[in-house]
């Protein structure tokens, strides 16, 4: 599923960059070598990268 429509970034691979890179939605569309277009996504995808970032704090939660 797509998190992000205008650049083509998936949830996972957001999930992924949220794992390795700091910084909010917009740092780590950055990181992907993308730029946030209409703005849209940003919201979903702040929500994403903290669960995300939540997950890798404690494994447990996201059980
Ligand atoms: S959907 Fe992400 S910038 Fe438009």
């Amino acid at each position: 599923m797509y998190t992000c429509i205008c650049n083509a970034i998936r949830e996972d691979d957001l999930r992924k960059a949220a794992r390795q890179h700091r910084g909010g939605a917009e740092s780590v569309y950055a990181k992907l070598g993308k730029r946030p277009n209409c703005g849209q996504c940003l919201e979903e995808a702040e929500g994403v990268i903290a669960e995300e970032r939540e997950a890798l704090a404690c494994p447990l939660a996201a059980a």
